[in-house]
């Protein structure tokens, strides 16, 4: 049974590579009965290249004028409840302040380094941000004290399923309203 949806809050599901943005975010969409958007995907669809291929052959300022753009662009869409952003949108001051000028919600998938190095080096995806444990390590360093900006912070463990960490995410958004 979906909870009740008790506002038209934006939530922005925040964090560092390998919390499991997209997936809780599609959790949440279910638990929550509403549309999820996911930045990512959305570049990949408008560009036809992932953000790892943007990046790469365009460079990381093309890539996050292109993510700016859009996120402006799924903000505005009020149908677009619950967006999962890539791992760097939140760092960009100009990204945060669209996101409260919205009056959307900023949702921080907290995982240790571990954790999201484990799922990074596990996945298949090809992150040229964090190419080697060092790289990534102090990228996740420099981003920690950004991402404690967030509105809501929910701490990812290694044994929580993302349907358990939705269930969170839903629980504090539902007790701050
Ligand atoms: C990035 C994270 C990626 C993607 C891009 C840049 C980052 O998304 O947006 O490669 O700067 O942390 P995920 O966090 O989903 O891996």
């Amino acid at each position: 049974m979906p909870q009740q949806v008790v506002t038209n809050q934006q939530i922005v599901i925040v964090g560092f590579m390998g919390t499991g943005k997209t997936t809780v975010a599609h959790e949440l969409g279910r638990k929550l009965n509403c549309l999820v958007v996911d930045l990512d995907e959305l570049i990949t669809r408008r560009e036809s290249r992932s953000p790892s291929e943007i990046i790469e052959q365009d460079g990381e300022t093309e890539f996050r004028r292109l993510e700016a753009q859009l996120l402006g662009e799924v903000l505005e869409e009020e149908r677009a409840r619950i967006i999962a952003v890539g791992g760097g949108a939140w760092t960009i001051a100009a990204n945060r302040q669209l996101i409260a000028g919205r009056g959307a919600c900023a949702v921080w998938l907290d995982a240790d380094f571990e954790l999201c190095w484990k799922r990074i080096e596990a996945g298949r995806e090809v992150r040229p941000l964090a190419r080697s444990r060092e790289l990534a390590q102090q990228l996740y360093g420099e981003r920690r004290p950004v991402y404690e900006l967030a509105d809501v912070r929910v701490t990812v463990s290694e044994n929580d399923s993302a349907a358990e960490i939705a269930t969170k995410v839903a629980n504090e958004i539902l007790r701050r309203q």
